[in-house]
């Protein structure tokens, strides 16, 4: 039985990624919905450019909803200097033809949640947790039926990437994050740790060019202009893959690495607001809430990516 996942989302060229390694994967992962939430652009272009992944994936049995346009406490901030204006600068952008569903994506959340059996639904949060948060805060009955959240989002030995000590998804939306670090339900964090490790280089972006099927070439010209700025900001061959990560694991976990951690978010600080104090020595005696992966095979992960991507023969 595929396992059952909603996917929340800011596209941003490295969630777009994830969306198509998702549904490459039918038998493994069943995409009961794409749920968009502002982040790397604001939400009228992240919910524009899940729709646009539904159409390039031929999936246009896949539902897409626009959640939250801001986070729960803060301002938004976007990140267009790394992915540029459209979010996924690299491929070519249209208009979508799967239509934006009306319901607003948190209401499909605590929908399908409430209506879902005991632990049979997994949530893999791939932005800002704003959308996850507020479904959460809203109505807390729904946690019985998430069976985990798998995330991308946080920083502990890398530090951070838009603040000396936060990533960007947990900077966004802290109080969000602590809703979700503090839910009770098992969490497994991708954090810059993890992702830094799989580097986009000119090799693999080669071979998956070389696939030559139109999603694999969008796939190919995204990660070509990711990497320009990645190259330059951390002197790497090639731009980190984050996202990605988290979809990865639930197709092959056993390519990573991790350790059962408690990890708490910083919401006061001006200085580190954001900051995952992830305690991986359990020096604080605060409970495990979750599952922090620090290495990858990498080789292991763009091999599974690019016989994903293969499927999508045009
Ligand atoms: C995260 O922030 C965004 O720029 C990416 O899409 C990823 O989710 C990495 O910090
Ligand atoms: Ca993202």
């Amino acid at each position: 039985m595929p396992e059952k996942i909603i996917i929340d989302c800011d596209p941003g060229q490295d969630d777009a990624i994830a969306l198509l390694l998702a549904m490459a994967s039918p038998e493994e992962l069943e995409l009961l919905g794409i749920t968009a939430v502002a982040g790397n652009v604001p939400l009228h272009l992240t919910e524009r450019n899940a729709r646009l992944m539904c159409d390039l994936g031929r999936r246009d049995d896949i539902r897409v909803y626009a959640g939250c346009s801001k986070p729960m406490v803060r301002d938004l901030v976007t990140a267009e200097n790394v992915h540029g204006d459209t979010g996924i600068d690299g491929m070519q952008v249209t208009k979508p033809a799967v239509p934006l569903q009306s319901q607003h994506a948190v209401d499909f959340i605590i929908e399908t949640l409430k209506k879902a059996g005991e632990a049979s639904i997994t949530l893999v949060p791939t932005g800002p947790l704003t959308n996850i948060g507020m479904a959460i805060s809203r109505e807390p009955s729904i946690l019985r039926s998430i069976k985990r959240i798998v995330l991308m989002g946080g920083a502990m030995r890398e530090g951070g990437n838009y603040s000396p000590s936060a990533e960007f998804n947990i900077l966004v939306d802290p109080h969000a994050a602590k809703v979700v670090f503090a839910c009770g339900r098992p969490i497994t964090a991708m954090g810059l740790d993890v992702t830094h490790q799989v580097i986009a280089t000119k090799d693999r972006v080669a071979r998956i060019g070389a696939l030559e099927n139109s999603a694999a070439t969008a796939t190919a010209g995204m990660l070509s202009f990711f990497n320009r700025h990645d190259s330059a900001k951390y002197g790497f061959d090639g731009a980190p893959l984050h996202d990605p990560c988290t979809v990865a694991w639930l197709l092959q976990p056993d390519l990573f690495e991790g350790k059962d951690c408690n990890i708490a978010i910083e919401t006061e600080s001006p200085l580190t607001i954001g900051h995952t104090a992830v305690d991986f020595w359990g020096i604080s005696g605060r409970e495990v809430n979750a599952t922090w992966i620090h290495s990858v095979d990498a080789d292991g992960f763009y091999d599974l990516l690019t016989e994903r991507l293969a499927r999508y023969a045009d």
